[in-house]
């Protein structure tokens, strides 16, 4: 997330010299905006805008198509809000439909997408208790054990690469995501003689037909190290949520808001953890 951080700033700073740049010289005005009344106002479109397709094509890159929607940008979001808005170009409005029932004096929500509370907090600013779209990525974890430089590592890097499974390995609350899973069945893959030997070469064979699902595991060994490596990292990730929380707790510096949203991360981060050891252990026993 620190890592995203800076480059939220980092564009930040991007869009505010060109605005200085295009009031000084384009409009050539003597309008001054403040860092701070930039930030305010950049906050307030960032959290309010919706992409937008322009009617006539524009030299302009899509993704930055966006548009400010008077009363749509009144809406809050919720995960589990069924909705679809869009230009309607017969009535020339923007429409809002809701799939999800609601009783009159309710607060209407809508959805702002799939978004984990990382992800909110990092683009809107706040969190949502149990959200279930949290996650947490073990790709610095599996890099970190690929780490080693030898022959075969670098070839199974590539093998990853060729098939579509380097990096974004998630573990979520009820799942270990297959990319994870198909990336330790190789990393734990044993090389027979030498990497181009005909053994290593049907090993490595077995291990993509789990990727087309003509076999669910490469052998039951290989099975038990994978399942065995989530679950150490699992507890050692717990040990980290638990120094952090410590921090947190401890910590005077933080504005009690944010204070809350960071121990909502760390305890979330936490149970996931704790749901998939659950999840390893429940397996072990069928
Ligand atoms: C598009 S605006 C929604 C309208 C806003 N609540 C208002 O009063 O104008 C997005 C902002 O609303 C707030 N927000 C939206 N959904 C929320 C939620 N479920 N819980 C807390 N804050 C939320 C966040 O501050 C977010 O940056």
């Amino acid at each position: 997330m620190k890592e995203d951080v800076k480059s939220q700033k980092l564009k930040f700073e991007k869009d505010f010299s060109s605005v200085c740049r295009f009031l000084k010289k384009q409009l050539n005005s003597d309008i001054n905006i403040t860092y701070n009344e930039f930030l305010w106002s950049w906050l307030c479109v960032n959290t309010r805008c919706i992409y937008f397709e322009p009617f006539k094509s524009i030299n302009c890159d899509v993704s930055e198509n966006i548009a400010i929607a008077p009363m749509l940008d009144f809406l809050n979001h919720n995960f589990d809000v069924k909705m679809k808005g869009e230009f309607n170009r017969v009535t020339q409005c923007y429409e809002i439909t809701t799939f999800t029932p609601w009783k009159k004096g309710q607060q209407v929500f809508i959805n702002y997408g799939p978004h984990d509370n990382f992800k909110l907090l990092l683009d809107y600013g706040f969190t949502i208790p149990n959200n279930p779209f949290n996650y947490i990525l073990l790709d610095d974890e599996f890099f970190k054990l690929n780490n080693e430089v030898e022959n075969f590592v670098s070839k199974k890097l590539n093998l990853l690469m060729k098939n579509g499974f380097y990096g974004d390995y998630a573990l979520h609350a009820s799942q270990i995501s297959f990319r994870l899973l198909t990336a330790l069945r190789l990393h734990f893959l044993r090389p027979i003689n030498d990497i181009s030997s005909q053994e290593t070469q049907h090993l490595i064979t077995k291990w993509q037909n789990t990727i087309s699902g003509k076999y669910e595991i490469v052998s039951y060994e290989n099975e038990i190290e994978v399942y065995e490596w989530i679950d150490s990292v699992c507890k050692e990730l717990i040990k980290k949520c638990d120094l952090m929380l410590e921090k947190v707790n401890n910590t005077n510096s933080i504005p009690s808001g944010s204070l809350e949203n960071l121990k909502l991360l760390w305890n979330e981060s936490k149970n996931i953890l704790t749901s998939v050891i659950i999840l390893i252990q429940d397996s072990k026993n069928m």
